[in-house]
């Protein structure tokens, strides 16, 4: 609970949030953004949405937002509904939405199963799971930004208003998060099938497009 706290002041209190994603990413973060809305169908549920910077490319359907730091909720411009509320117990009916996206959010929350098969609860009967994520050391070629994101973001951030430790927290959540084959089996677990994965940037980022399949575990053909 305390680190859950911690997370969500982090987010609370966080100046010049996508400014600085967007200098750091030299302005990928939006293409990526763009890239999980060609995958929507609505009404959209935007969990982690932050300060909505997913919702505001939605032009199709009802949408609305949850996140845990009502100060980011706050800083969103935009004409949507948005509430606060944990992923890993959404504030949410069952089976109310066609698709539920989490941008760059997931590696925030400490329990993913159990945020999963609350995604997987409040979808309806196939729906679709997007999650934009970043991750070094899955894919070969994105251990070549380790020293950028480790070091040179960490050091530049202050330059731009931020906190070095907030981008220290954001090196190793990066590195800690799933890599692809353990978020297969985590979706499967929350009755999710991976159908598509996109790789953005030397493989630093995925877009994983999953449907919901059934309520409970999907069993591995497999057996492992
Ligand atoms: C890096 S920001 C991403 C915001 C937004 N999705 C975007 O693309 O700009 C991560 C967000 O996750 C939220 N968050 C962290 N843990 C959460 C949780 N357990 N439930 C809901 N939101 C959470 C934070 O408050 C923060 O707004």
């Amino acid at each position: 609970m305390q680190d859950k706290r911690r997370i969500s002041y982090m987010f609370e209190n966080m100046r010049m949030y996508e400014a600085r994603n967007v200098i750091f990413s030299f302005g990928r973060n939006l293409t990526w953004r763009r890239y999980l809305i060609k995958e929507v169908e609505g009404p959209l549920l935007d969990v982690a949405t932050g300060e909505g910077n997913v919702l505001r490319l939605y032009h199709h359907g009802s949408k609305m937002g949850v996140d845990i730091a009502l100060g980011m909720l706050k800083r969103a411009k935009g004409n949507f509904p948005l509430i606060v509320g944990d992923a890993e117990n959404l504030p949410i009916r069952n089976e109310s939405f066609k698709t539920v996206s989490i941008a760059f959010g997931l590696r925030n929350v400490l329990d993913k199963l159990a945020a999963l098969r609350e995604f997987n609860r409040v979808l309806v009967p196939g729906g679709k799971l997007l999650i934009l994520e970043m991750k070094i050391g899955d894919h070969p070629l994105s251990w070549i930004q380790l020293p950028y994101v480790a070091l040179v973001m960490p050091l530049l951030s202050p330059a731009f208003g931020g906190n070095p430790f907030d981008y220290i927290y954001l090196f190793k959540s990066i590195l800690n998060f799933p890599g692809r084959s353990r978020m297969e089996s985590l979706l499967r677990e929350s009755g999710f099938l991976l159908r598509k994965t996109y790789y953005f940037y030397l493989g630093s980022t995925y877009l994983f497009v999953a449907e919901k399949v059934t309520t409970g575990p999907i069993p591995n053909p497999t057996g492992v």
